[in-house]
């Protein structure tokens, strides 16, 4: 078998409506790599949890939830968005809202809870090249990857973004109140003390405040070279 440590990996990591999970998307396709969401699987760790009415504060229950939930990522059939199914059933619909971003934020501070999630990320590096989406994915996850970036922008402007992302989905959502909660989930993922948000050693810091996605994309690829 081949040397997953072999395997190029990119890292794009940043606060929600940084625009990471376009960019990340949008390099992987290029690349012809694969893709990692890890929002989705805290998402879905804290979707599953909710169904079976554990308490997020419960560490324990929570991390057992962890280590046995089944996340499965189906691309659909049409080409659209990738389907999320956790336990079986797909929640893409659920994952995607306001709430499960702040149950992901809530049990993203449990050490165990994150710990139980590392085998399953470092599984998805497989040849030809990894692009990973998240917060501690040139930190934590993959320290040894060939590229690593830093998406950020001004909080307004990813309030506006993610206003709109929720919206073109139906879902009903106000900006004030999305700015307030985005702000908080931001506030609680950089000051935690177990691999909080912040830019890898070595990370090319962009700010895509006011930037459109092709330009972001070819800041990427001017320093990756495909
Ligand atoms: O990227 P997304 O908005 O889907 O992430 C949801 C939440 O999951 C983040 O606010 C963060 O608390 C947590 N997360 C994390 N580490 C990652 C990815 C996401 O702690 N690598």
């Amino acid at each position: 078998m081949a040397d997953p440590a072999a395997v190029p990996v990119l890292t794009i990591d940043g606060p929600s409506g940084s625009g990471k999970g376009t960019i990340s998307r949008l390099v992987a396709e290029r690349l012809g790599w694969r893709l990692l969401d890890s929002g989705a699987l805290y998402r879905a760790v804290g979707y599953a949890a909710g169904e079976e009415g554990i308490d997020l504060s419960d560490a324990e229950a929570v991390t057992r939830c962890a280590r046995t939930v089944k996340i499965r990522f189906q691309p659909s059939a049409d080409g659209g968005e990738t389907r999320v199914l956790v336990n079986g059933h797909d929640a893409t619909d659920e994952l995607r809202t306001e709430t499960a971003g702040a149950a992901a934020s809530a049990i993203a501070v449990i050490p165990s809870v994150r710990e139980a999630l590392v085998d399953l990320q470092h599984a998805f590096r497989k040849a030809p090249g990894l692009v990973a989406d998240g917060r501690d994915m040139g930190t934590v996850i993959f320290p040894d990857a060939a590229h690593k970036f830093f998406l950020t922008a001004s909080a307004a402007e990813r309030a506006k973004r993610r206003y709109k992302q929720l919206k073109d989905k139906g879902l009903s959502v106000t900006l004030a109140t999305l700015q307030r909660e985005i702000e908080a989930r931001d506030e609680r993922d950089a000051s935690r003390p177990v691999a909080p948000l912040k830019p890898a050693e070595g990370a090319v810091v962009i700010d895509t405040t006011g930037m459109p996605i092709d330009e972001v994309v070819a800041k990427v690829f001017a320093v990756v070279r495909p």
